[in-house]
């Protein structure tokens, strides 16, 4: 469905690039631009920048680019219409015409919403009931009754057709149950999908019950947990157990722990801001999503080496949203469930008031890497963590640190902190010097996979690019251009494509904020018209600049056809030749 270019422009001048993105990312100003680490690729440095004046973004590092849209259909995983749909959404704008979800697919999600919330409350009503297997297992968990309410736990029965009986008589189809991941559907014949397992309803952030995560009550039972597969309802990858009850109850900090039942066991024990992603890895929309909620995250991962591995990259995600992470280390026991039934609450609390920074915490592993008594390693030690404190944007940190280390170690802080001062440096410069090369080699650029002719047109397809750049932030000089110079007088198709796109958008609408190259480019291709459209250097005599690209343009344009011509001269020659059949 195309959507109408008024409706884009409205909501795109009540979308701030700055603020939309500014949501997502830490921005901070530099100039006409923001800057921020990179929300689609992992680095250090900044080299993500936001152009207010263009309304665009461009990363130097991994090249990801466009207007707010394309953003939020990187950052959402969107499309385009859904994408819309969100900043719409955001806005407080209506869709002009809501065509694209038919009324039978609202029909459908309603429906699934309902079996969900149909099941939540049966498996709830199996385990009130009493005297059954999850009864027992929650008895010997340690978990009570307040908890099961609290958490809206149930009990699946070992049976094959208790659920699907039930849905059934409540007029659904074995369809409707298969699609929703309820009941499951081999060769043909249909039978619950959970059996004789603990139930854990998954509850979005409105209160929908959207997916199911079930326990075996088994001793043995395979495997451990079964969890819902996405549906129309459910994406694992950005909801959170728990967040439903704990963005409430939060102050700003959030516990991030493994699993479902150190969730209902740390809020049983009064600790009730905690989450756990389900039966994923943490993902970072759900970083994002928890950083709507908090501004302090503790992690309180398992304390065995999967554990730790995911801390790591939970840290990363989670800082690259602007969150503060704190680390919790837990010795003598694997979770936090089990080491509050070992220690009790208190010693918990304790955990939370000594946790960890994350250079702390990555001073801590490298410390348990090396052997501090050799003193190889311990030089090894000390430089690997000086790089990591070399690392800190803040400079009143480093210095924390820096003195922390030179006591531990017993070296003067002015060595230390020269040292590491000295790594920052190298640091900042190479990644400069990163961000400059990419913008070098694109703005001389040889090898070009979006532009495919232009090594071979060097020339001209840089004065085009210019000429792109400057009508799309001079809208006022459309007809000046157009006047001097059309489409068909580009050399390289694609960007002859970009120019023809531009001038016609501009016919309706001059304002380089509401150019959506996304609406007829692939998202390689509108990242690269969003460099060039930035990175272009302008001279401060536009109008001249301008005639020189289009003169430029038209001496290319016309060699080529020379050349084109010339070789069919020459090649009329040869045919003659080959009639004389005299080649050799
Ligand atoms: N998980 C999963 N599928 C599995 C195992 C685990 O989806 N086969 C997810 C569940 O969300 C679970 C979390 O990973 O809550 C943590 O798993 P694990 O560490 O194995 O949980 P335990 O603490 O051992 O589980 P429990 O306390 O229930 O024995
Ligand atoms: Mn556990």
């Amino acid at each position: 469905m195309a959507i109408d270019s008024a409706f884009i422009s409205d909501l795109k001048f009540r979308c701030p690039i700055e603020e939309v993105i500014g949501g997502y990312v830490n921005l901070k100003r530099a100039g006409s631009r923001y800057v921020a680490c990179c929300p689609f690729h992992n680095e250090k440095t900044p080299s993500f920048t936001v152009f207010t004046d263009t309304s665009s973004y461009y990363c130097f590092g991994c090249g990801a680019g466009g207007d707010v849209i394309t953003f939020i259909m990187n950052r959402e995983s969107l499309d385009y219409i859904d994408a819309v749909r969100l900043l719409a959404d955001r806005a407080g704008l209506t869709m002009p015409e809501d065509r694209s979800i038919p009324e039978s697919n609202k029909r459908q999600r309603e429906r699934m919403l309902e079996m969900h919330n149909i099941s939540a409350r049966h498996f709830y009503k199996n385990l009130a009931a009493g005297n059954n297997e999850a009864v027992r297992y929650l008895e010997k968990r340690g978990l009570t009754m307040q908890s099961v309410k609290r958490y809206g736990l149930g009990f699946a029965k070992d049976s094959y057709d208790d659920l699907k009986n039930l849905l059934i008589a409540r007029g659904y189809s074995l369809q409707e149950m298969t699609a929703a991941g309820l009941i499951v559907n081999k060769n043909g014949s249909y039978y619950d999908k959970f059996r004789n397992r603990l139930m854990f309803p998954v509850i979005d952030l409105r209160g929908n019950v959207v997916a199911f995560s079930g326990r075996t009550l088994a001793a043995d039972g395979i495997p451990k947990y079964i969890n819902s597969p996405d549906t129309e309802i459910y994406h694992k990858g950005n909801i959170l157990f728990g967040l439903n009850l704990a963005k409430d109850k939060n102050n700003g900090t959030l516990i991030l722990c493994e699993g479902n039942i150190d969730v209902v066991m740390l809020a049983q024990a009064g600790f009730k801001n905690s989450v756990a992603p389900l039966g994923t890895a943490f993902t970072v929309d759900q970083a994002r999503r928890i950083a709507q909620y908090a501004k302090t995250v503790i992690i309180a991962f398992d304390s065995d080496s999967a554990g730790q591995k995911a801390t790591s990259k939970a840290i990363d995600y989670l800082k690259n949203q602007g969150v503060s992470v704190r680390i919790l280390q837990m010795q003598g026991a694997k979770d936090p469930d089990e080491y509050i039934k070992t220690y009790g609450k208190d010693r918990f609390a304790m955990l939370i008031s000594q946790s960890k920074t994350p250079t702390e915490y990555q001073i801590d592993k490298l410390r348990e890497k090396f052997d501090l008594n050799d003193t190889a390693q311990k030089m090894e030690y000390i430089s690997q963590s000086s790089q990591v404190i070399a690392a800190l944007s803040s400079e009143i940190e480093r210095e924390i640190y820096a003195a922390a280390l030179a006591k531990e170690l017993e070296i003067s802080v002015q060595t230390v902190k020269a040292d590491i001062e000295r790594r920052r440096k190298i640091m900042v410069k190479s990644q400069h010097r990163k961000v400059m090369s990419a913008e070098q080699q694109q703005v001389v650029g040889v090898g070009d996979s979006i532009n495919r002719q232009r090594r071979d047109n060097l020339l001209a397809s840089r004065a085009e690019e210019t000429l792109i750049a400057i009508l799309c932030r001079n809208p006022d000089l459309l007809n000046e251009i157009t006047e001097n110079i059309s489409d068909t007088d580009f050399v390289t198709d694609f960007n002859r494509q970009v120019f023809r796109f531009v001038t016609d958008s501009f016919k309706n609408d001059s304002s380089v904020q509401n150019l959506s190259f996304n609406s007829v480019f692939d998202s390689a291709q509108t990242s690269k018209i969003t460099f060039l459209l930035n990175t272009a250097i302008l001279s401060d005599d536009i109008r001249m600049q301008a005639q020189d690209c289009i003169r430029t343009i038209k001496s290319q344009k016309t060699k080529k056809i020379d050349a084109a011509q010339l070789d069919a001269e020459q090649l009329m020659s040869l045919i003659k030749k080959g009639d004389k059949k005299d080649e050799y």
